[in-house]
């Protein structure tokens, strides 16, 4: 049998290692004898495309703070000193912002493949699970981070943010004078954004992103067409459809990763602020506490949450009631055992709660669900089949319609607010949240195409 342990080198340098370390069985079990499904296609590249990303962006960290300093005297004139005078530090400076933007690119990428294919249903939760927590602390290292170069940005969209905490009832205050660490944002807060940015949260993503890639090795990869290929393996317990990762899906990423990096390259080389979607205008001015930039908005990658946190107004926040309503109504008349008194009950408390709270607080909330809903996608998904492929047609409109929704909210969260774009915005989070709520509903309904008993691969 092809295990990894006992094929193991007894001779030479690693056989040495090998019998104090599990070197080359490590690289068996994780690399070339990891057989991962034949059909892999162009969304599979951006898993190995993220974790190049992390180490752009932790090797460009360290050198970058070899030069930043992160005081509010400081700090912005640092970052100017590294564009400026520290040889080369413009290319890792630019590296490390266009950096930013591409992890998000890519994760984004990333997480619509799970979508399409399912990646996040049985036996597959905690991969996904473990995801969704990677993208909560990217999105807290990039908060983090943007405070840095100390600019006009960096120092309003941080106050905007924590000033948000304050409408959390009773201890909302106390939260964002807590987080701030001083009544307004200043160098205590920079101080502190800046341990969390470059040691604190990298530490925990990085344990993330181990406890994604095992938990993922732990039970094989899914593919696009959503079968498990380890129902079907060969005497030698080599799942039929899976071929060795090395050489085959190393050769495969390679070439992604080469076709990244000239897109990445051309970004840094030939427009590095993006047209002030990577690197605002308002930062290249320094924090001025006594002067609010007339249009605070956040980077590209926040603004459909950003959109949703601002499209809930008063007005909205009652459509929310009303919802909330509906739904107490229709677990009174649908829900069984416990559930159907327990949950009206719920609801009316909920309600009370909203009528007493400001709609600024409800934003909040509503911001955060949305992240937080990812969370209970395995578990809300009741298909029978898992990948896009084999559904309705009418399960692959809701996707687009759910994607264009939140395509459509990122759009209108960079642009200045006015009724039209809040109505629009409104009805964009209403579909987002439609989409996750009725998944239980709608996944389990319409005429599945049967998957195929083994994968479908055209060489190509
Ligand atoms: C630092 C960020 C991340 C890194 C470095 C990373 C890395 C990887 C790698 C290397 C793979 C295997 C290759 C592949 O299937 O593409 C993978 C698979 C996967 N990742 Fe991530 N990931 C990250 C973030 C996320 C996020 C935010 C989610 C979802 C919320 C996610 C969900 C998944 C799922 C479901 C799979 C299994 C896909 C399948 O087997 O079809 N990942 N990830």
């Amino acid at each position: 049998m092809a295990t990894a342990e006992k094929e193991v080198e007894t001779t030479g340098l690693v056989g040495w290692i090998d019998r104090r370390f599990p070197m080359t069985s490590t690289w068996k079990k994780h690399v070339s004898e990891y057989y991962a499904p034949k059909n892999f296609n162009f969304w599979y590249f951006f898993g190995s495309l993220a974790l190049l990303v992390l180490v752009n962006q932790i090797v460009t960290g360290i050198f970058l703070t070899m030069n930043y300093k992160p005081d509010a005297t400081l700090a912005f004139a640092s970052v100017e000193y590294i564009m400026r005078e520290v040889p080369w530090g413009w290319l890792i400076r630019y590296m490390h912002s266009t950096g930013a933007s591409m992890f998000f690119v890519v994760v984004y990428l990333h997480m619509f493949r799970g979508l399409m294919y399912g990646s996040y249903r049985k036996p597959r939760e905690l991969v996904w699970v473990f995801g969704c927590a990677i993208f909560l602390c990217l999105m807290a290292e990039a908060f983090f981070g943007y405070l840095l170069p100390w600019g006009q940005m960096s120092f309003w969209g941080a106050q905007v943010i924590v000033n948000l905490f304050s409408a959390i009832p009773f201890i909302g205050p106390d939260l964002s004078l807590w987080i701030r660490g001083d009544y307004v944002v200043s160098d205590v807060t920079l101080n502190r954004f800046f341990a969390f940015h470059v040691i604190a949260i990298p530490l925990v993503l990085i344990g993330l992103v181990v406890a994604h890639l095992v938990a993922l090795h732990e039970v094989g990869s899914n593919n696009p067409d959503g079968i498990e290929i380890k129902a079907k393996k060969d005497a030698n317990g080599i799942p039929l459809d899976g071929i060795p990762f090395h050489p085959y899906y190393s050769v495969h990423d390679f070439m992604g990763v080469c076709v990244f990096l000239l897109i990445f390259a051309a970004i840094i080389f030939f427009a590095p602020e993006m047209g002030g979607y990577f690197l605002e205008a308002n930062n290249f001015v320094p924090a001025n506490p006594l002067q609010t930039p007339p249009e605070i908005a956040p980077v590209w990658y926040f603004t459909a949450f950003y959109a949703m946190l601002r499209a809930t107004t008063d007005p909205f926040k009652i459509v929310l009631m009303i919802v909330i309503a509906a739904l107490a109504l229709l677990a009174l008349v649908r829900a069984r055992g416990k559930w159907r008194l327990g949950l009206p009950v719920l609801a009316v408390l909920v309600l009370i709660f909203m009528a007493l709270t400001e709609s600024k607080f409800w934003g909040v909330v509503v911001m955060g669900t949305a992240v937080v809903s990812l969370f209970f996608l395995p578990w809300l998904d009741r298909s029978p089949v898992k990948s896009i492929r084999y559904r309705p047609l009418f399960h692959k409109v809701f996707y687009a319609i759910f994607v264009f929704a939140f395509l459509m909210l990122g759009f209108l969260g960079t642009r200045p607010p006015s009724p039209a774009a809040t109505l629009i915005a409104q009805i964009c989070a209403l579909i987002y949240f439609a989409f996750f709520l009725g998944m239980p509903f709608w996944t389990p309904r319409g005429k599945f195409k049967t998957p195929p008993e083994r994968v479908h691969y055209k060489p190509h």
